[in-house]
């Protein structure tokens, strides 16, 4: 088992939390770290809050490379998740080579989005020494298909499921798993069950850790907010009022 995997676990066995945040670059990733936050994922949500994309289904490897690389140079000692974007993880060959791309690029570990049908992939990145964050319920990269964001898990045949790729990804050898919008009960039953960590986004409180999309923590995306995310702090309006005095400021003859 890799040192990540051994961390994570243990920090389920000592019953510590798990607290991660997205980050895209560099003084964002800078100041997670010096907040001391546990995990900085370079999330492929990027192709929302920073790209301007409806989703994430337009963000590319070379996309992911970049930003990674900005937030490798700022996270210091966090560990620095990425996100292997759509269509680049068909195969576990194709997952190995982007992954190794990412890592190249300053990733400690990547994401992919899937269950029991990725299992061989996630296998194949642990073999090849990249530790594996598994992500299953809501699968953003497949919006489309999905047609929108919805709760998994409301079924008995969706909650066996998603049981079942639980077990998967952990026996694959995944470090970690992301739960997004799985009925909470249904999350709270997965995670004790589990040997490694669950980190909810929109799954109750009852997962070993949880994660969140940055703009949606602060207040910097005020066009759409997930209704499961709660701000602390609504930072678009005294970014806004700032631009505003400095226009004025500036049309007035200063600066
Ligand atoms: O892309 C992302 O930011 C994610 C998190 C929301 C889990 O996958």
């Amino acid at each position: 088992m890799n040192d990540t995997a051994t961390r994570f676990r243990e920090l389920k066995r000592n019953g510590r939390k798990i607290a991660a945040l997205t980050a895209y670059d560099y003084p964002t990733a800078r100041l997670l770290d010096e907040a001391g936050i546990d995990l900085i994922l370079v999330g492929d949500s990027l192709g929302m809050v920073v790209l301007g994309y409806p989703d994430t289904t337009s963000v590319t490897l070379d996309d992911m490379v970049r930003h990674t690389g900005a937030v490798a140079r700022g996270a210091g000692n966090t560990l620095v998740v990425t996100d292997l974007p759509i269509g680049t993880y068909g195969t576990p060959a194709e997952a190995v080579a982007s992954a190794q791309r990412l890592v190249e690029a300053g990733a400690q570990a990547v994401k992919l989005e899937g269950g029991a049908e990725v299992a061989p992939q996630i296998r194949a990145l642990t073999a090849a020494g990249i530790p594996v964050l598994a992500h299953i319920g809501m699968l953003p990269q497949h919006i489309r298909e999905e047609g929108g964001y919805k709760v998994k898990g409301r079924t008995a045949e969706e909650a066996d499921a998603i049981r079942r790729d639980a077990g998967a990804v952990q026996d694959a050898g995944a470090f970690a798993v992301v739960m997004e919008i799985i009925i909470h009960g249904l999350a709270a039953e997965i995670s004790p069950a589990l040997r490694i960590p669950t980190i909810g986004i929109g799954s109750g409180d009852g997962c070993d850790g949880q994660i969140l999309v940055l703009h949606d923590l602060v207040g910097l995306f005020p066009w759409f907010r997930p209704k499961f995310a709660v701000p602390r702090a609504e930072l678009a309006a005294p970014l806004a009022q700032a631009v505003r005095e400095y226009a004025a400021a500036v049309r007035g003859g200063g600066h």
